[in-house]
């Protein structure tokens, strides 16, 4: 599929399918030959599996699956092994869980990707949710400011050999300048002007989020919601 139009932007934003099966199945079908990219989170992964990444890899998608790993490093290991086999091209893991476990994901993804050249996935970290603030950091006894904290993580990830970083729209411009270039800078919270915030507070255009320094957009309901998905797809950079 060729969905390269606005100059490489579409093939930049990744769709959140947070819906059932059929329903995500019947967007993604909408943006067929349109979008390049999917976002499958934990809520669509826990009831349907691997069987939807196969759905949606079936259709031409490349997967971007939202699982946010955090565990010992064998079980990381594994856990990155397994989704290389099932397909993803994309995953997230908590930078939290420190360098050995990324580092294990690293390695399990890498060893899972060796029968297939150039096609590991890119494992981004998360840093800080954008659902906490600093009295939560605090409470969960971590006393560095809040984009100290996310510095600190992000240097982690980097160290780590991480390909990336999931960022809120607000810290895309310290990232940016923080992290070497090709490291891909990952942000959701995006809503197109005059549409609805939803439970999102602190958000951006797609525009804006690409000229700070995102690689990619996630969106979701502007799209998921939309009358017309494609449509809202495809105005998305209007
Ligand atoms: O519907 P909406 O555009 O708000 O969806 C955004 C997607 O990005 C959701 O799947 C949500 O889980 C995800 N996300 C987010 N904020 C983060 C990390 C992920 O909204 N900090």
């Amino acid at each position: 599929m060729t969905p390269d139009t606005k100059d490489g932007l579409h093939s930049r934003c990744i769709v959140a399918l947070d819906l059932p099966r059929q329903e995500s199945l019947e967007i993604a079908s909408s943006l067929k030959g349109i979008a390049s990219w999917v976002k499958v989170g934990l809520t669509l992964f826990f009831l349907e599996g691997p069987s939807i990444v196969y759905s949606l890899k079936e259709m031409g998608f490349k997967v971007f699956a939202d699982l946010k790993l955090f565990d010992i490093p064998h079980q990381i290991e594994g856990a990155a092994r397994s989704l290389v086999t099932i397909g993803v091209d994309m995953f997230t893991l908590y930078a939290l869980g420190g360098l050995s476990m990324m580092q294990a994901a690293r390695a399990g993804a890498d060893e899972a990707s060796q029968s297939r050249p150039g096609q590991a996935p890119k494992i981004l970290a998360v840093t800080v949710l954008t659902s906490m603030d600093q009295e939560v950091l605090q409470q969960t006894g971590i006393s560095n400011g809040l984009d100290d904290q996310v510095k600190t993580l992000a240097s982690l990830a980097v160290e780590a050999g991480m390909d990336g970083l999931v960022s809120s729209p607000l810290e895309i411009r310290m990232l940016r300048s923080q992290v070497p270039k090709d490291k891909l800078i990952v942000t959701p919270g995006i809503r197109p002007l005059g549409s609805e915030n939803n439970d999102q507070s602190r958000t951006a255009t797609p525009k804006t989020a690409i000229d700070e320094g995102a690689d990619f957009i996630v969106v979701g309901r502007p799209i998921t919601a939309a009358l017309d998905p494609a449509q809202a797809f495809i105005s998305l950079f209007d």
